[in-house]
Order: structure tokens, then sequence, then C-alpha cells
């Protein structure tokens, strides 16, 4: 069994929270190396969407490996050392804590692992997105596992035709409720239609159990006890045979759709799918950005990556993706642009609702 782990952080941005100073990249580098050399990782690649830094491991830990999980928390800490000595902007945001306590769930890191046995051909897709939440997901996962109209291989495909079940999290409540589709596509849209308090954690074959996606359902600001970021998240999909063809997992981000994220975490934008150079969320800090980094598994080792959104035929998203962007911009400080009070990063209301006590008269 080989483990798949993607383990992101926000440790410092390049220039402002926009990109990423390759020494940042290349100090995790140098401590992947090292790992891979101890034998602790089967292999690695480090990469970036905006300004989060994403370490991509295979190994034969397991899900939630103390050794994994701490080896990523000492290359942040490493990282947020560069990043102050250049003073990035925001070094070291994202490491909420102060010293690791065995797994970086909760800490501040972004996470998403999935164990699985190997297949004779083995496509995965790490989706990255910056400037926006784990929610994000929810619809991409939707179309590419319950949507016909997206995956025809849910119609044509004889080991596809069982449907996928969802495991959904209330990321507020702290609970999960498990959905087969399609039977129950009706009573699950009802809750993950709301991304803000829902997001879908994982998929899995119908009827093997076998994993087919993980993602990051990490809520920063849960975590923190307030609203410290959006929490930038990421998604493992496994492609091909029983799973959706890459071109049928790839295909919901031809639709830029609205998410929340963009400028101070505190506006709907929409998620603009990019090559990896070229996620620089720069416009009003963005629009947000979805990446995707493709690989063929080798006993482990990770053949790649393909820069997957690296293709004109993702042109018209582009273009869609500013034109929305424009319109919703010239609503400026008004929702629906600006998120609704409860769901903003950056509030000014209780200063102004102190400064206006005494002003209100009953109507
Ligand atoms: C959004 C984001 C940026 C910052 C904004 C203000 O996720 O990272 O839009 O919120 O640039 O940043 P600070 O408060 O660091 O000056
Ligand atoms: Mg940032
Ligand atoms: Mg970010």
């Amino acid at each position: 069994m080989i483990t798949l782990s993607v383990i992101k952080a926000d440790i410092g941005g390049y220039v402002g929270h926009s990109s990423m100073h390759p020494d940042l990249i290349a100090r995790a580098q140098e401590y992947m190396e090292k790992a891979k050399g101890q034998g602790l990782l089967v292999d690695f690649h480090v990469t970036r969407c905006g300004d989060d830094l994403q370490l991509i491991m295979t190994h034969e830990q397991g899900e939630g490996s103390e050794r994994i999980h701490k080896l990523a928390w000492d290359i942040f800490l490493a990282c947020t050392d560069v990043a102050k000595k250049l003073k990035l902007h925001g070094a070291g945001q994202d490491m909420l804590s102060d010293a690791f306590s065995g797994n970086i769930k909760g800490m501040g890191p972004g996470v998403a692992e999935m164990q699985f046995e190997e297949r004779g051909s083995e496509p995965v897709l790490v989706f990255m997105a910056d400037k926006t939440s784990s929610g994000a997901w929810n619809m991409p996962l939707y179309k590419m596992f319950a949507d016909p109209f997206n995956t025809i291989g849910l119609v044509i495909a004889e080991n596809m035709h069982s449907g996928f079940s969802f495991e959904v999290h209330d990321v507020k409540e702290h609970r999960k409720v498990v959905f087969n589709a399609p039977e129950e596509i009706y009573d699950m849209l009802v809750l993950i239609g709301a991304p803000s308090r829902y997001a879908v954690k994982c998929v899995r074959h119908r009827p093997s159990g076998e994993i087919a996606a993980v993602s990051s359902t990490d809520k920063l600001y849960k975590m923190a006890g307030r609203y410290v970021g959006k929490d930038d998240p990421v998604l493992i999909v496994r492609s091909q045979g029983e799973f959706p063809a890459v071109g049928e997992v790839l295909e919901p981000f031809a639709m830029p759709q609205m998410v929340q994220g963009w400028m101070r975490g505190s506006h709907h934008g929409p998620l603009m799918p990019c090559s990896i150079s070229e996620s620089n969320p720069t416009r009003f800090d963005g629009p947000p950005r979805v990446v995707c980094a493709g690989f063929q598994l080798v006993g482990g080792k990770l053949i790649g990556p393909r820069d997957m959104f690296d293709d004109p035929s993702f042109d018209e998203a582009w273009h869609q993706a500013n034109l929305a962007a424009e319109y919703l911009r010239r609503h400026g400080p008004f929702e629906p642009h600006r998120l609704p009070l409860e769901e903003m990063e950056y509030t000014t209301m209780p200063q102004v609702m102190k400064k206006l006590e005494g002003r209100f008269s009953p109507l």
C-alpha cells in the first residue's frame, strides 16, 4: 500500500500575497531530498499555488503519520525562517501553533491524504487553489462523480455505472454524513450546495469502496477561533479505469464557478483555472486560482508533474472568469461581491456598531 499526502501552508507571500519566492521552494526541496535519502519518503514534489507552499509526498507510513506530518511541520518552520529573513509578507501566517503535537491537522496547514494499492496504471491529479476555501471543491466533485452531463463514464462505462459515495463534513458542527450517488443526490445537494457549511471530504467507488478523491477541509478561522485566512484548499483525485477519465476530472473547471475568498478573504469571485507559473493572483488579489499537477505513479514514484491546466482549451474559462471578475468588481463594497457579514474574513462591524451606539432609534 502506498500513501499519497499533500500538505500545504501559506508561510509568506512574494510580493504581498501574490506569489512565492523561489528560496522557499528550494529550502523545502533540501529537506525533502534528505527525508527521501533516509527512506522516509518514496518520492516527493514541491510546488506552489499562488502564495501557498505545496508538499506532495508518497510514502509507506499510512495516513495521519506522525513522522510525515512532523516532516511537513519542520519544513514549514524552516521556510518561515527563510521568509522572515526576506521579510516576505505574512511570514509564518498559517503556523498557528507553537509546538508540534503529533498531527499537523488543526495547526494551520491543510492536509489531504489517501492510502491505496497502486493499480496497473495509476494516474493521480493534485488540485491546489489559492484565495478561496475548502467548499470550492463541492461543485467540481459533484460534477466529476455524480453528473452525467460532465462525466459520460457514469452512463456508458460498466465499471462506473454503480455510482460513487460522498462523505460530507459539516465544518461548523464537526460531524459527517455519507450519501450514495445517484440515489441520494437531491438530499446531498441540499447540503453541499451550501459550501461554506458543508464540504465533500472524500469520494469512494461503489460498490468496491475504493478511495477516489480526498480534499482538505480545514477551516482556518475555526481553528484559530477567528478568521486568519481562507484555507486555500487542496484535492487529490485518482483517475481512469473505474474512476473518471482525466478529461472528465478536469472538465468541471471549464466553468469558472463562483467561490468565496479573493480580496481579504471577504468576496465572491470566479475560480480561474491556470498553469502553475500563472498562479499569481494580482487583480484585487485575485481572482481565485486553481492549478492541477498530474502524475503517473510507478511503485510510489511520482512521474511528473504535468501542468494540467497549461492547455489552450481552458482559454475560454480564463475569458469567462475575467468577464465575471469585471462584472463583480463593479459592485464594489456591495453584496453579493462582498460576502455576507458573518462570512467575511476582515470586518470592522464591531467597532462601527460601537461608534453608532446611542445613534439608533426605533423605527
Ligand atoms: C486573501 C489574501 C489577501 C489579503 C490582503 C490583505 O486571502 O490573502 O487578499 O487578505 O492582501 O492582507 P494583509 O492583511 O496581510 O495586509
Ligand atoms: Mg497569503
Ligand atoms: Mg494563499
